[in-house]
């Protein structure tokens, strides 16, 4: 297969990787950044000629290869899936689709009317853990699901990283934090529910990250601060000793000391945490009632030690916990009494050394033996990924006026705003 890659930035670079190293071609890249963009052509051995600096500048090219991997920031994304599509390739696209629904369903229509697939990067679904907890419901040991509850802990460095002095870090530049962060607990709910969702309730703020917590004698950037010995989140003690792996790699293309030094004394990571533009927020709750009667509550938090995913699914006969770090599912079968013992199950998922459990290699073996003929669709085609998208946007929107929100009702009314 060929692939376009529009956007070699972190994400772009994982996909189109693990693509080539399958012995695929990266026939062409768009990267705004020089740096970048020299650096996928040189490591796909992409020609001059097939070098650009935009997306639009790629895709008003005649048909390089048979998909495009779309991995340049949320609010683009639209701009680009859209003629990709009608150019003839097949997306395999970062989420979110877009921040926007109505955007988000009119990529899923003109998906319908070109007849491209377009795999979303919903990659917890391909990871052997997520996989097993599904396996788990549908074998029927917990009986019929009655309430899920999902903890997403973002982590305390990462929340200040991504989105306070981050590209998340404002809702009106990428997208609110339960789209971006989120789109993907959303995307769980609705496959272990079984069932879309029918409405939604949330409440959240962004209570820490904001200049009237600064500690005093603090200043607006860690190079002039007092406490960058210190304080928790000088950018000094984040990123110097991880040079070369996320987050530092994020800063600067350089990354010997003297450049990560220099982007921390230049560019946004190193701004004092407390006085950044931030605006979105560091903790969610989000309530939701599924059209099959299932309830689940959700909670989004920037205020955890560890960065994973933690689950307890209760069901009829048993209940499922369920630990994403510790790479355990444990399985309890109820009893008569207190002294009568079921016993519990634990498992322990096959562990893929790749992203996201193993999410990131996954999508891309599912998207290319969809591409070879080996199956109809992606296991996140669109039609399916979409629904994760309207609950997120729903959600942000019960979030904003304080209502409880019905998906059927907030879907027709972006339907209404889509023209494509
Ligand atoms: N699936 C996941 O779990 C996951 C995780 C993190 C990020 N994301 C999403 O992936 C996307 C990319 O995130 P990232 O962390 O790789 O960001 P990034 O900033 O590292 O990469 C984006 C790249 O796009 C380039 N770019 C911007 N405008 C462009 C244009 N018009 N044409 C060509 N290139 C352009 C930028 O220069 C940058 O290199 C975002 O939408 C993000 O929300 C998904």
């Amino acid at each position: 297969m060929r692939f376009v890659l529009i956007g070699a930035g972190q994400r772009g670079m994982i996909y189109a990787r693990t693509a080539h190293a399958k012995g695929h071609e990266i026939a062409a890249v768009a990267e705004k950044d020089p740096v970048r963009r020299n650096t996928a052509a040189a490591e796909f051995g992409i020609p001059a000629a097939r070098s650009f600096a935009s997306g639009a500048e790629l895709l008003a090219q005649p048909r390089m290869g048979e998909a495009a991997i779309i991995a340049t920031m949320d609010r683009d994304h639209f701009r680009e899936a859209v003629p990709a599509m009608e150019k003839g390739y097949h997306l395999l696209l970062e989420k979110p689709i877009s921040p926007l629904p109505e955007e988000t369903l009119a990529i899923e229509r003109t998906a319908e009317r070109t007849g491209r697939h377009v795999s979303v990067c919903h990659v917890l679904r391909y990871s052997p853990f997520f996989r097993e907890i599904r396996n788990v419901i549908t074998s029927g040991r917990i009986g019929r699901v009655i309430t899920i509850q999902h903890n997403e802990n973002i982590g305390n460095y990462h929340i200040a990283h991504s989105f306070v002095r981050g590209n998340w870090r404002r809702s009106d530049l990428s997208s609110p934090l339960i789209m971006q962060k989120s789109c993907h607990d959303m995307d769980l709910l609705v496959w272990l529910a079984g069932s879309k969702c029918s409405s939604v309730a949330s409440f959240g703020d962004l209570t820490y990250f904001r200049a009237e917590n600064a500690p005093e004698g603090s200043a607006e950037r860690c190079c002039d601060c007092s406490l960058r010995d210190s304080c928790r989140f000088s950018a000094y003690r984040c990123y110097l000793p991880l040079a070369g792996s996320w987050p530092a790699a994020v800063l600067t293309e350089d990354q010997s000391e003297e450049g990560l030094r220099e982007a921390i004394r230049t560019g946004p990571y190193g701004r004092c945490v407390y006085r950044c533009d931030n605006n979105v927020c560091d903790h969610q709750v989000t309530i939701l009632k599924f059209e099959n009667g299932i309830t689940a509550t959700f909670n989004l938090s920037g205020f955890t030690n560890r960065m994973t995913r933690t689950m307890k699914i209760m069901g009829e006969d048993g209940e499922i916990r369920a630990s994403e770090a510790e790479n355990v599912i444990e399985i309890t079968r109820f009893s008569a009494n207190a002294t009568e013992k079921n016993g519990s199950e634990v498992i322990r998922p096959e562990l893929v050394p790749s992203g996201h459990s193993g999410g990131d290699s996954g999508i891309v073996d599912d998207f290319l033996s969809m591409l070879e003929g080996k199956h109809s669709e992606s296991a996140t085609e669109i039609h399916e990924s979409v629904e994760s998208h309207m609950m997120a946007c729903a959600a942000e929107q019960a979030r904003l006026t304080g209502a409880v929100v019905r998906l059927a009702d907030f879907r027709k009314a972006a339907e209404g705003k889509t023209n494509t």
